[in-house]
């Protein structure tokens, strides 16, 4: 039997061409979008971290997300992961070789630099918040695009200041009531490094550790001897156990060092755990380097679940070509720390207190209400509307769904007498009030108890 031919999906019944709707976009794998409901959190995580970081004298900078490759290379370290593995390298049009900014420090650096902020009163003490991309596998926690908040301390030498930059991290996340602890080692200086990378490269050269170790720390071992400490795999972890430690190789200035900051966190109350395997994965740190763990990830040591981390790099302004800078700064994670928040259910302080919702019913009223509107907005009230609804049902909803905690309604019948209705959102009760009182009115509610 000939099969019946089925009509093309481009034409309907009445022979007129549909069009074909155009191919959708998604977006990049890692990346994500950050909608309406979403940011109640990310204020709030904004707005804490602002507030703290001017709380202690931290002034805002920002700097551009593309910059040179080599910028990166030379600071961050053309060895590390960031830079062979995960940035967002490639050529320009000109043919220059640019970056997408993997960290903020390297970017802060040269801008320290080539603004001769060494000229400013030091320490100078600057505030970043901005987004970071690096190719990395994406999973929970870990994006291709994501959000720093970053604090750096330049011309400081003082433990002072890697115990201020500890102390700011741990209220942040505090008074989010996220519960973190201070993962915190010393990786001494430059001098005393040499020597303990030579001591722990004749650890894993002893007889059958190296081939234990996993392909990375392999290849790594005589390079970077020190990253091996740092790295999650079981096989390596379990070598590292009887490998020799920093501290005990560290000299006496860096250990005094060390144990001043140590100190000032005791004083200060803020809990931390010596971590002798923790070398973060960056090349530029000396002296102090700390993690912010949540707790319930402190036993899973998962690299990922790192809220934030820092530390001292006392030597990067002068590799970078600046003056000899000591320096030290530390990068929190927002999307993590957003997700800290939902995961724990964390209630969120309502953001906006008496809201007052505008309502009108017919053009005539719909024109006034605009007016007044703006009036009060002006005055400082916070008030909302929806004047594209003429129908009141659809704006009592609007009014219930923003929280409000008054409603003005003005239809034909207040124009004519000069009045409006005033609906009190929580008990339902409305009342009629005099047009020109409307401030005293609202005033007199909020002054007895309205949200
Ligand atoms: P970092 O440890 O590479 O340090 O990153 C800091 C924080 O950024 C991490 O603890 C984590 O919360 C967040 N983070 C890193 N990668 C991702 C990712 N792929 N997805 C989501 N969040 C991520 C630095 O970047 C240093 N510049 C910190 C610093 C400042 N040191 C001194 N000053």
């Amino acid at each position: 039997m000939p099969r019946k031919k089925k009509a093309p999906s481009s034409v309907d019944t009445k022979d007129n061409v549909v069009k074909k709707r155009a191919k959708k976009f998604s977006r990049l794998r890692g990346v994500k979008d950050i909608l309406f409901d979403e940011y109640k959190y990310w204020d709030l995580v904004l707005r804490k971290a602002s507030d703290l970081a001017k709380a202690y004298g931290f002034k805002r900078i920002d700097t551009p997300v593309l910059e040179n490759l080599g910028l990166y290379e030379r600071s961050t370290g053309k060895a590390t992961d960031i830079v062979t593995k995960e940035m967002y390298a490639f050529q320009d049009r000109n043919g220059d070789k640019i970056a997408l900014r993997p960290e903020a420090t390297p970017g802060l650096v040269r801008s320290y630099i080539e603004h001769g902020m060494f000229n400013l009163p030091q320490p100078v003490k600057m505030f970043w918040v901005g987004s970071c991309f690096r190719h990395d596998r994406p999973q929970s926690g870990r994006y291709r695009q994501f959000h720093q908040f970053d604090l750096e301390i330049f011309g400081e030498e003082n433990p002072v200041a890697d115990t201020l930059l500890i102390l700011i991290a741990y209220n942040f996340f505090r008074e989010l009531q996220i519960e973190t602890q201070v993962q915190i080692n010393s990786i001494g200086c430059n001098d005393c490094r040499a020597e303990y990378a030579e001591k722990l490269i004749e650890f894993y050269k002893e007889r059958g550790k190296r081939t234990k170790l996993c392909i990375d720390c392999k290849k790594r071992l005589l390079k970077n001897p020190l990253r091996l400490l740092d790295c999650k795999e079981k096989e390596c972890v379990e070598v590292r156990e009887d490998a020799p430690q920093i501290i005990d190789y560290i000299c006496e200035d860096c250990k005094d060092h060390f144990i001043k900051v140590l100190e000032y966190l005791d004083e200060l109350d803020v809990p931390y755990s010596l971590n002798p395997y923790m070398v973060r994965g960056l090349d530029y740190y000396n002296r102090t380097v700390f993690e912010f763990w949540s707790i319930e990830d402190e036993d899973n040591q998962r690299a990922q679940s790192s809220l934030g981390g820092g530390g001292r790099y006392d030597n990067l302004v002068e590799i970078m070509g600046g003056r000899e800078t000591p320096a030290c700064g530390f990068g929190l994670g927002i999307e993590r720390t957003v997700l800290k928040i939902k995961e724990k259910n964390i209630p969120i302080k309502k953001e906006d207190d008496n809201i007052i919702f505008i309502a009108q019913l017919g053009d005539q009223a719909r024109r006034k209400a605009f007016i007044l509107f703006e009036e009060l907005r002006k005055s400082g009230y916070n008030v909302r509307q929806l004047f594209t609804k003429d129908n009141l049902k659809a704006q009592l909803e609007e009014a219930n769904r923003v929280d409000a905690s008054f409603t003005l309604i003005m239809g034909q019948k207040e124009i004519m007498d000069e009045t409006i209705l005033l609906r009190d959102m929580e008990s339902g009760i409305q009342e009629i009030v005099d047009y020109k009182k409307i401030s005293s009115e609202i005033e007199k509610r909020i002054s007895n108890g309205g949200k």
